[in-house]
């Protein structure tokens, strides 16, 4: 059946996110948190994006750790109870312990969070890494891998309850040389490390099944020495909550929040002139003003689609025949893009409204994949917003119909920052670069999901504070069902 009239924002957000989240445009978020129920330490803490789950589920973060001054800096302004170490995590390990021996006070801790920068992380330095030692060569290890080890010598002094890895889904595939020479996952060195105190399970998430309006896969791990959760690592099963959204609405599962459920009533900007660009009053709701060049590449791309791909734009032409972009992989399977894509239109002979670079006074096709200059979609949940969300030519950063990249008003709001209090300033008041908001954001996963799997957890293990328990069951009905599941399960009644 055909809708006529959409929704209204704050009723579809109603319907699909639950009534704490549809309040959000009267600036309702979710509260600070009840401190004092449950201790926490945060390791790799960045601006805190993160510990606003804990924090919701009322854990109080006793310590963190961050390397980077300016995201300390930011989190002391948001999380002024916390005691944030900066520094390389590999030096400042001994004063943590101490300083999270001494806060702590003789009280149990009950999550250790961490974090570990990704960037070392890939899928196919396994493979290269293997080889190298099939032939003999001695492999060189990104060292950044190592620092999960870190997480894993402070767990065992620490004891923690809980221990929650984040990290990509690369994780799965790392390689770390151990203190003995030998070679070994990164996650299968970490469990055996923690065996026997601990059992534990890595899954990997697609947030977006947790009602958060953005795809983002993270690798979830999490290690207990408590029962239930314990047993149930020990016989396979998911420690993680069932996923209350999906790709389409199922008996189980509401459909995807979407890119247009949360920004259709944004109020619009163009990237044309620093005035258009720019909201008045709606704080972060501005983006780059785009050249004359890539504007006409940009408002010449229609929804969905990338701005490679464009037709001929002029008005006596219009021809819609020109070959699209395209790539395939070579013969040592890397993928590569098409060098033969036009860039004239091959009816009249006018520049096509793609991305191009201009040498020796000739136009060639920009090099790039079909992804950069390419429009989000708004009836799905927005692509992962990385550190490069406001750069045009970066992958599908594209608003899905106005000329122009997310602002950051909305990238707040599409990674569910904007649920919570969260202040983007310094501890010593002074203003946060949007560079530095970007990587912050970049760098961190929607602490809406993880919350729900923190406050899945938490309860599974009977942790959870009774007002985090409430809040969870207001926010997510699936979750009490889920939780009783899971207690069914450990006892082998399900
Ligand atoms: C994936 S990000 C963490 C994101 C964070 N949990 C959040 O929610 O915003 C990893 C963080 O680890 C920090 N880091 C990298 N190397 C480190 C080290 N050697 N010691 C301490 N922190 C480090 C990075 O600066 C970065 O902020």
């Amino acid at each position: 059946m055909k809708r006529t009239t959409r929704p209204r924002l704050k009723e579809s957000l109603a319907i699909k996110m639950g009534a704490q989240a549809a309040k959000r445009p009267s600036g309702k978020r979710t509260r600070p948190a009840m401190y004092g129920a449950l201790t926490g330490v945060s390791l790799f803490t960045g601006g805190g994006i993160g510990d606003l789950a804990l924090r919701a589920c009322g854990v109080e973060v006793v310590v963190a750790s961050e390397l980077l001054s300016d995201r300390a800096e930011v989190y002391r302004a948001n999380y002024p109870e916390t005691h944030m170490i900066v520094g390389d995590i590999r030096t400042t390990k001994r004063d943590l312990l101490k300083l999270a021996q001494k806060r702590l006070d003789g009280r149990t801790l009950d999550v250790l969070f961490a974090t570990p920068p990704c960037q070392g992380m890939s899928r196919n330095g396994r493979g290269k890494l293997l080889n190298g030692i099939r032939s003999g060569i001695k492999p060189k290890f990104d060292e950044r891998n190592g620092l999960a080890l870190e997480a894993v010598e402070i767990a065992l002094k620490l004891d923690p309850k809980l221990i929650v890895f984040e990290n990509v889904p690369e994780m799965e595939f790392t390689l770390v040389e151990r203190s003995d020479g030998s070679v070994g996952g990164l996650l299968e060195t970490i469990a055996e490390r923690l065996a026997p105190r601990y059992s534990g399970r890595w899954e990997v998430v697609e947030f977006a099944d947790y009602g958060v309006p953005q795809r983002r896969q993270r690798l979830i791990t999490i290690f207990s020495r408590v029962e239930p959760s314990k047993q149930l690592a020990q016989r396979g099963a998911s420690l993680l909550p069932p996923r209350t959204h999906s790709s389409s609405a199922t008996i189980f599962t509401k459909p995807w929040i979407t890119v247009d459920d949360v920004l259709s009533e944004i109020p619009s900007l163009d990237a044309t002139s620093k005035k258009s660009a720019e909201h008045p009053s709606l704080p972060f709701h501005r983006v780059p003003v785009l050249d004359q060049d890539k504007y006409f590449w940009v408002s010449n791309t229609p929804p969905g689609k990338g701005a490679f791909d464009n037709q001929c734009a002029n008005p006596k032409c219009r021809f819609d025949g020109n070959p699209t972009h395209s790539s395939k992989h070579d013969l040592h399977g890397i993928n590569r893009a098409s060098k033969e894509t036009p860039v004239r239109c091959l009816r009249c002979g006018e520049l096509l409204p793609r991305p191009w670079v201009v040498e020796g006074g000739t136009h060639r096709l920009m090099s790039g994949f079909t992804s950069a200059y390419k429009r989000m979609r708004g009836d799905l949940p927005a692509s992962a917003l990385t550190r490069n969300l406001s750069y045009a030519c970066s992958d599908q950063k594209l608003h899905p119909r106005e000329h122009r990249v997310l602002s950051l008003h909305e990238a707040l709001l599409l990674h569910t920052v904007s649920d919570y209090h969260f202040d983007w300033r310094r501890a010593d008041q002074k203003q946060v670069s949007d560079k530095t908001i970007r990587e912050i954001i970049g760098e961190s996963i929607p602490p809406r999901g993880l919350q729900r799997i923190f406050a899945y957890v938490l309860e599974l293990q009977g942790l959870a504070h009774s007002e985090s328990r409430a809040r969870g069951a207001r926010s997510t009905s699936v979750k009490r069902s889920g939780g009783s599941r899971m207690r069914k399960a450990a006892a082998g009644t399900n």
